[in-house]
């Protein structure tokens, strides 16, 4: 079993099906909410309420995307591949049968050509450490899915990330507690020319600016008082949908776009 592998059956073991084993971890809770809703509005965007209207989930663990859209959209079949066995136990167990995961890897998708109507990948690519590991998952997720398919990423911003970490010096004061595997972060130009290349294209990037540069004040004031952390938090969401095209600087960015028909 690789390191990745490895690390991410420890972490399904650890947390289950729980929002901090997939996001941040060590934050308060409505942090991750945040970022999750957030995340599920930019899948949900690309679904169509049509019976057989099939979707995969790249990346999926345990299911925190796909379970609320077998919820919302009764009648498509969600399917959801992982490198983590536990993971994949864990989605068959709350999904099915209206979602269905296997053990695969993004670079060698077990899927014809062609099948999808609909993929979306979540914070999965930043775990391929190479350009061609990250290009070739890429090919995967475009060859599985339709012509005209719609297709979601949500990946981490190098910018973003640097903000976000106030350039390093988070991860410094957490010192040990920080070891985490590592990952990568994506400069948008680069990753919509990878989708280009491999036959799609990027329609709409949109980040959460005010998020990410408030981090740490959201931060602070969600562990000095959780409501008025919570309060705080909904008025950068508001703020963020006007902002949302403002993708730069984003710790996460969403690429919405379409396969070449
Ligand atoms: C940060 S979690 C995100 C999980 C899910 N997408 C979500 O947003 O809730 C990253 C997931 O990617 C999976 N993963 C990492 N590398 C992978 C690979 N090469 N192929 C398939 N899954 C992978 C991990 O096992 C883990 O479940």
């Amino acid at each position: 079993m690789n390191e990745v592998t490895q690390f991410w059956e420890n972490r399904s073991l650890k947390f289950g099906a729980r929002i901090e084993g997939v996001l941040l971890k060590s934050v308060p809770e409505n942090i991750n909410k945040y970022l999750s809703s957030w995340m599920l509005e930019q899948v949900e965007g690309m679904i169509k309420k049509e019976s057989d209207f099939k979707v995969l989930d790249i990346g999926c663990g345990y299911g925190r995307l796909s379970g609320p859209l077998v919820n919302s959209f009764p009648g498509i079949k969600v399917f959801g591949v992982d490198i983590a066995q536990n993971y994949v136990d864990l989605y068959n167990k709350n999904l099915s049968p209206a979602g269905k995961a296997c053990r695969a890897d993004s670079r060698d998708l077990p899927f014809k050509d062609n099948f999808f109507d609909a993929v979306f990948v979540v914070t999965a690519l930043m775990y391929l450490p190479t350009k061609d590991d990250q290009s070739k998952a890429i090919s995967e997720m475009l060859r599985v899915l339709k012509p005209g398919g719609k297709f979601v990423v949500v990946e981490r911003s190098s910018l973003g990330y640097e903000i976000f970490t106030l350039g390093g010096i988070i991860g410094k004061l957490r010192g040990k507690k920080n070891l985490e595997i590592p990952a990568v972060s994506f400069d948008p130009k680069y990753l919509s020319a990878v989708i280009g290349k491999y036959g799609a294209r990027v329609e709409s990037l949109r980040g959460i600016p005010l998020f990410t540069i408030m981090f740490q004040v959201i931060l602070v004031l969600s562990l000095i008082n959780a409501n008025i952390g919570g309060i705080f938090l909904n008025l950068i969401k508001l703020a963020d949908q006007q902002l949302s095209k403002f993708y730069f600087p984003s710790l996460y960015i969403s690429y919405t776009g379409e396969k070449n028909g």
